[in-house]
C-alpha cells in the first residue's frame, strides 16, 4: 500500500511525537538512575509514589510527578488513584540490563553535549570522545556489552576461524573500550589469547579490573596505547575493530589499518564493524543509514568522521587487504567488513 501523503496536521503530530520522545527518553533515564524501575519490581510491579519515595529516600512529591509523567508517555499506568504499575511489556523492556533502558541512558548522556553546539558550530570547538566524563564512559560500556555476543558470533562464522581460535589462536581488538568483546572471545574460546588496544585510561583500568574479576587476565591483556602506536607482526589470526573506525583521527585511519595488516598472520582476517555515511540522496531515507546519520550528528563536535562504505573499501584496498565480505545485516544498524591479509 502506498504511503499516505503527509498533511499539515500529520506533520504537526510528528513534531509532537519528537517532543514526547525527548521527554520519554529522559523520564526513562532518570527512572533508571534513581532506581524507580528496580523498586517497582521489588513491589511486585505495582507501587504508590509514596512507597517508592520512602524506599529510595527520595522526595515524595517529585516522585509522584515522575510517576505521572511516566504514565503520560506510556511507561507506567495508573492502577486506581494512588498506585502505579508498568504499562504492558515495559517491565521486561526496561529491565536493568535491557537494551532499551541502556540506550536511553546513553542518549541522555549524549544530550549533555547539545547546549554547546551553537558555539561549536561557529568556532569549530571540539569535545572529543575522551573529553567526556566517567558517567558517559560507564554507560557506553554497558551498551557495548549488547554488541559483544553478536560480534563474536560473526567472527565464529568466518571460514576456519572457529577451529583456529579453539586451537589457541590469537585475537586483537583495536579500541577495546570497556573490554566486553575481548572478555567474550576469551569466555567462548578457552584456549585463545586476546589483546585489547585501548588509549583511554578509564577503559584500560575498568577492563583490567573486570578481566581480573573474571579470572581471564592470564589469557587476555590490554595495552594502554592507541592503534597508531601498536607494533605487532604476524601474530594474530583475527583483528577486530568494533564501533571504533569513525572514532580514529581521519589522518591516522590508513596507518592504523596498516598496523592491523602487520599484526595479522598471512591469511588472517580483519573484522571491521562500523557505521557508514550516506552516499546518495536516497540513502538519507534508507533506514539502514538512519543510525549512522544520527551518530554523525551526535558526534559532530567530537571531531569524528563517519566514512562512507566506498571510503572504507578504498582504504582497505589501499592498505593491501582483500575484502571478502561486506554486510549491513550481521551486526544490526552497523556495516560489517571482513578483509583478509593476503598470503
Ligand atoms: C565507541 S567506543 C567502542 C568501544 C568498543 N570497541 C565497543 O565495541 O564498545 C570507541 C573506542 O575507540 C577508542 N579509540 C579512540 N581513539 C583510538 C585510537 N587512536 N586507537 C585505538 N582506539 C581508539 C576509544 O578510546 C573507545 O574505547
Amino acid at each position: 500500500m502506498a504511503n499516505k501523503e503527509p498533511t499539515k496536521n500529520s506533520q504537526a503530530r510528528m513534531i509532537r511525537s519528537w517532543m514526547l520522545g525527548l521527554h520519554a527518553t529522559h523520564i526513562t533515564d532518570i527512572g533508571g538512575r534513581l532506581g524507580y524501575f528496580a523498586e517497582m519490581r521489588r513491589h511486585g510491579g505495582t507501587a504508590s509514589a509514596e512507597a517508592l519515595a520512602k524506599a529510595l529516600e527520595l522526595d515524595p512529591w517529585r516522585t509522584k510527578v515522575w510517576c505521572q509523567a511516566a504514565c503520560a508517555v506510556g511507561i507506567l499506568q495508573a492502577d486506581g488513584d494512588t498506585q502505579f504499575t508498568f504499562a504492558p511489556f515495559m517491565d521486561e523492556l526496561l529491565g536493568d540490563d535491557a537494551p532499551e533502558l541502556l540506550t536511553s541512558h546513553v542518549l541522555a548522556s549524549l544530550s549533555r553535549d547539545f547546549p554547546a553546539y551553537p558555539d561549536a558550530f561557529r568556532t569549530g570547538a571540539l569535545k572529543t570522545f575522551h573529553d567526556h566524563d566517567a558517567d558517559f564512559f560507564h554507560h557506553q560500556g554497558k551498551v557495548s556489552a549488547l554488541r559483544a555476543p553478536v560480534v563474536v558470533a560473526a567472527a565464529r562464522k568466518l571460514p576456519g576461524m572457529e577451529e583456529q581460535l579453539a586451537a589457541g589462536g590469537r585475537v586483537m581488538d583495536i579500541g577495546s573500550g570497556s573490554g566486553t568483546v575481548i572478555a567474550r572471545f576469551a569466555q567462548e574460546f578457552v584456549n585463545c589469547r586476546v589483546t585489547g588496544i585501548e588509549p583511554l585510561p578509564y577503559f584500560v583500568q575498568a577492563s583490567r579490573k573486570m578481566l581480573q574479576e573474571q579470572e581471564l587476565s592470564e589469557r587476555v591483556d590490554v595495552c594502554s596505547v592507541g592503534g597508531e602506536a601498536m607494533s605487532f607482526e604476524n601474530e594474530c589470526d583475527l583483528v577486530t575493530m568494533v564501533q571504533v573506525f569513525h572514532e580514529l583521527p581521519d589522518a591516522k585511519k590508513v596507518d592504523i589499518l596498516r598496523g592491523c595488516q602487520r599484526a595479522l598472520k598471512p591469511g588472517g582476517s580483519l573484522l571491521l564493524v562500523d557505521r557508514c555515511a550516506p552516499e546518495t540522496g536516497a540513502d538519507l531515507h534508507d533506514r539502514r543509514f538512519t543510525m549512522s546519520i544520527l551518530e554523525q550528528w551526535f558526534e559532530v563536535t567530537w571531531g569524528n568522521i563517519v566514512n562512507t562504505r566506498s571510503d572504507i573499501l578504498a582504504m582497505l584496498h589501499e592498505t593491501g587487504f582483500r575484502v571478502t565480505q561486506e554486510n549491513p545485516d550481521i551486526v544490526p544498524t552497523y556495516w560489517t567488513f571482513v578483509a583478509q591479509k593476503q598470503d
